[in-house]
């Protein structure tokens, strides 16, 4: 692993970087731009836009996700990161990923749940799943998307 990872070293850490941009990128998008966008439109087909551009955010992240873990865990192996004096730092960066992983999991079940609602009319239910997704689970992902990246800066330094 580490001589292909010396052999590939610039395609997987630029991979890694294009991931993090995607994925970090495309929620501080949806929560700064388009939330407050939508947030000027009546209930029904604010919720309808939300789930809908949530529906596009996530489909298009998680391919990256993947590829992100993937390319981490290359170089993880391929510099014995989980050996050497920065381990802390990469075991940190893989946990914030299983969070932010599993919280992206929660997002894709509660929008899916918030649109069989909206599909039913029942706007009053789908509210409260959507809200919290903006208020709390994007803006989350968001802190430690950036702390992920301020650590990704300390392990190539
Ligand atoms: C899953 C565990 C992870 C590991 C083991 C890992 C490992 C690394 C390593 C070794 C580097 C340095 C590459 C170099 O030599 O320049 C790096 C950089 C980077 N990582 Fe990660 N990473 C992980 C997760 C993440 C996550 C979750 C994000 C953001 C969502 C992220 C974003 C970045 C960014 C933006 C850089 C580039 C920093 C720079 O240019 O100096 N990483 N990562």
């Amino acid at each position: 692993m580490s001589e292909f990872f010396a052999t590939y070293q610039t395609p997987i850490i630029f991979l890694h970087v294009l991931s993090a941009v995607i994925w970090v990128g495309g929620m501080i998008a949806m929560r700064f731009a388009a939330h407050y966008s939508f947030a000027a439109l009546e209930a029904p087909q604010r919720l309808a836009r939300t789930a809908h551009a949530l529906r596009n955010l996530f489909m298009m992240v998680v391919p990256f996700v993947l590829l992100l873990l993937l390319t981490a865990l290359i170089m993880a192996v391929g510099m014995g990161l989980h050996h050497g004096e920065l381990k802390l730092i990469a075991f940190a960066k893989e946990g914030i990923w299983s969070v932010m992983a599993l919280n992206l999991g929660a997002m894709i079940y509660r929008r899916k749940k918030a649109q069989r609602l909206i599909d039913a009319g029942e706007f009053s239910s789908a509210a409260p799943l959507l809200g919290l997704i903006g208020r709390v689970m994007v803006p989350v992902n968001i802190a430690l998307g950036i702390v992920a990246i301020f650590l990704g800066v300390m392990l190539g330094h």
